[in-house]
């Protein structure tokens, strides 16, 4: 098996990681912190040994090994770099997505070097930090390569100045495993002795996180936050319970070399070592030599996002047809030609396009302004749009398919070509612009909403046939004062609702440090939130055998609609994948009351106390439970005028009668036994008004 050498660039993730205080503990015990720096150890105001970022590679690795086809049997880990863009929070969930940025050759039985870069995102939002790792694959060398080129740090020629004595436990490695790299060679000793060792050895990143501990308590005593870049090599293993020493140079402020050493026998088991560190400075987001298509640029909203990018260092295409506000018109250059004069006043780039977004024609000839002015397309916000608002009757077909033409169909005209750009080069951001009228709905708007959630149909497709081609893909729901909104805002909102307060969202969203793809946010008077498309978990009304009655659904109606623990899916096969886990493990699904009765009279004797008069407004019912087999017997309860009786026996006039053995019963009330299960097989009967025995649940905290 060769290496994949096609797989230089494609994305690799993104994965996801959770993780709490006490990961981060953990580490900070596997790599010897203890008492003496407590502040790694103690969840009160806890702080993250920044080298902890290195415990993403274990999920993030196997991916890379995969992708890159290198022969496992003979791998190491060679070089590791990590830069820091902001300090570790002490809990939430890493992101990380990255690629295989290079394969070096050193020669046939020499080896290969697998070079993989990765991007830490926090569940914040914040980009963290980004890791360089070098795989060493004995087995792949000879494949016609470069050869690495050889980066070697000249220590000082004198002694270190600062020595920093450390002595792993014996049993060290059996603490580091549990943040993530269980291999069996740090803990298996047949393993170990097969592998060539005596007796399992250190993790190499064990090591390192040792030493990120002994460099900060030199240079930035208390303050982890400081650091800003670990580089270092592993070059021998290391048995645990081995005195270590950390060495440090300090060359200049901010900066030091250093190397690990054992002690026993000064052999540099870690060299080549970088350590920088100070204030971390405040990440800006660019877009320098980036080129940026915005439809619609000439008024409202897509003028600012296109001034807002030009003076972050965009190249800009200012897209407008210059029309009427419902789309009528020939159009005009003016909107477009003043947004660029604009542009170039303040000393930024941009070209003017005055092609309609809404033929096909006119989509390319917008891509193609970019690639003649500036060479490529890195951003594109799909922007343009006029309104034709009338209630739907009287929507006729013209007014319907000119707005489906302007927002739909542009975005699909315009994003086609530039994302075939955008894939051969590796990187794209795509934005789509839907409205809040179409996310929930708004009276005489049909054909616009459903055009703005067309658009979001339209991310959700791309966003998957974007991703390994590092092209994200999102959509903003914007609220501005515009010559769309004038006569739809109040009035007194207008002037505070500023097309300003919604830019800086539309530009997270197609920065290159935009963690997110697929995903709707609202954005309006500098407020911003999440919306999204969620899935109850429902119920399965039926044996999935038997094709269910609509009376079925009317019984489970109330667990089919609910949406407590409603679910978001990344995609489609996700969502059926649930719909099967549902049918092969129904009873897993069942409410989780575990009210312990043990007998079918405790039951009843519970029921008054659990009733809730506040949902028996109104309410007149009688239920009737006829129980047989061991234990059972009839009884009823009379639910009138907000209270509740519960007696033992057969009432004359039940709304409806429910009949089960007791076993199943007292299943069914110790939450074992879903209803909507009992309820399909048949161990529970339903006679009279089924849908008044669906009040049971509503009426009754059991
Ligand atoms: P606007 O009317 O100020 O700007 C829209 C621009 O699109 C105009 O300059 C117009 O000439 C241009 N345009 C129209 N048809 C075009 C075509 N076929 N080809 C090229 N350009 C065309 O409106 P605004 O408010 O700035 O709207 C921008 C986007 O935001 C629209 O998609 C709109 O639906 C959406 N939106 C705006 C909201 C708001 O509160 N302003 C609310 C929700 C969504």
């Amino acid at each position: 098996m060769a290496l994949n050498l096609d797989a230089v660039g494609k994305t690799i993730g993104p994965v996801r990681k959770e993780y709490s205080w006490k990961d981060t503990v953990l580490y900070a015990l596997g790599v010897g912190a203890g008492f003496s720096d407590l502040e790694y150890c103690y969840e009160k105001d806890l702080k993250v040994i920044p080298s902890f970022g290195i415990t993403t590679m274990y999920d993030f690795m196997p991916q890379l090994l995969s992708t890159s086809n290198v022969n496992l049997a003979g791998i190491l880990h060679g070089e590791q770099e990590l830069i820091f863009h902001q300090p570790i929070p002490p809990d939430g969930e890493f992101i990380t997505e990255g690629r295989i940025t290079n394969f070096y050759d050193k020669g046939e039985k020499k080896g290969a070097l697998v070079i993989g870069q990765s991007e830490t995102f926090h569940s914040n939002g914040q980009k963290l930090f980004t890791s360089i790792g070098t795989v060493f694959s004995r087995l792949d060398g000879g494949f016609g390569g470069e050869d690495v080129p050889k980066e070697e740090i000249k220590f000082p020629n004198r002694d270190p100045d600062f020595v920093v004595e450390a002595e792993p436990l014996e049993d060290q490695p059996l603490i580091f495993r549990l943040s993530g790299d269980v291999f069996q060679l740090h803990v298996d000793k047949e393993f170990a002795k097969m592998a060539g060792f005596e007796k399992p050895i250190m993790h190499g990143l064990c090591t390192h996180g040792f030493a990120c501990r002994a460099l900060i308590e030199k240079l930035v005593p208390g303050e982890p936050e400081k650091v800003r870049r670990l580089v270092c090599r592993f070059t021998k293993p290391l048995y645990p319970g081995v005195r270590i020493k950390t060495l440090i140079w300090k060359t200049e402020e901010g900066r030091a070399f250093w190397r690990v050493v054992n002690s026993e026998n000064e052999e540099v088991v870690i060299d080549n070592g970088i350590f920088e560190y100070g204030e971390i400075p405040k990440e800006t987001i660019r877009f320098d030599d980036r080129v940026a298509i915005v439809t619609g640029a000439g008024a409202g909203l897509g003028r600012v996002y296109a001034l807002e990018l030009a003076k972050r260092g965009a190249k800009v295409v200012v897209n407008d047809l210059g029309g009427a506000r419902d789309g009528a018109g020939k159009g005009s250059k003016g909107p477009a030609d003043k947004v660029v004069d604009e542009i170039k006043a303040l000393g930024g780039q941009a070209v003017a396009n005055y092609d309609s977004v809404a033929t096909a024609e006119g989509g390319e000839s917008i891509v193609k302004t970019a690639l003649d002015a500036f060479g490529t397309v890195d951003v594109v916000i799909n922007n343009a749009g006029i309104l034709r608002d009338k209630s739907f009757l009287k929507m006729e077909p013209d007014n319907w398919q000119a707005v489906i033409d302007v927002h739909l169909n542009g975005a699909y005209y315009v994003t086609r070509p530039a994302m075939a750009v955008m894939k051969e080069k590796g990187f794209g951001r795509i934005l789509m612009t839907t409205s809040a009228a179409g996310l929930y709905g708004n009276f005489g708007q049909t054909n616009y909403t459903a055009a703005k959630m067309g658009l979001v149909g339209l991310m959700n497709t791309l966003k998957l046939e974007g991703q390994k081609y590092n092209i994200k893909v999102n959509t903003i729901a914007p609220v501005a004062a515009s010559r769309l909104t004038e006569d739809i805002l109040p009035p007194d909102f207008i002037d505070k609702l500023k097309p300003e307060l919604v830019a800086p969202m539309a530009l997270y969203l197609v920065s290159e440090q935009c963690p997110v793809s697929g995903n709707i946010y609202n954005a309006g008077l500098g407020c911003y939130n999440r919306a999204a498309m969620v899935t109850g978990c429902g119920a399965v009304v039926g044996d999935g055998k038997e094709i269910p009655t609509p009376e079925q659904v009317v019984v489970q109606w109330k667990s089919v609609a609910d949406m407590k623990g409603a679910k978001e899916y990344q995609s489609v096969n996700e969502q059926i994948g649930d719909v099967l886990v549902a049918f092969s493990k129904p009873a897993e699904r069942a409410t989780e009351t575990t009210a312990g009765f043990t007998s079918v009279s405790d039951v009843f004797d519970a029921m008054a106390a659990a009733f809730v008069a506040d949902a028996a407004a109104g309410v007149d019912v009688v239920f009737q439970y006829n129980i047989s087999e061991e234990g059972g017997g009839d009884w009823f309860c009379v639910v009138q005028d907000g209270s509740c009786q519960v007696e033992a026996g057969v009432h004359d006039k039940p709304t409806c009668t429910l009949k089960m053995n007791s076993a199943d019963f007292l299943d069914l009330m110790n939450g074992k036994l879903p209803a909507m299960q009992a309820y399909t097989s048949g161990k529970l009967k339903i006679e009279g008004d089924i849908m008044k025995s669906q009040l049971i649940e509503k009426l009754f905290r059991m």
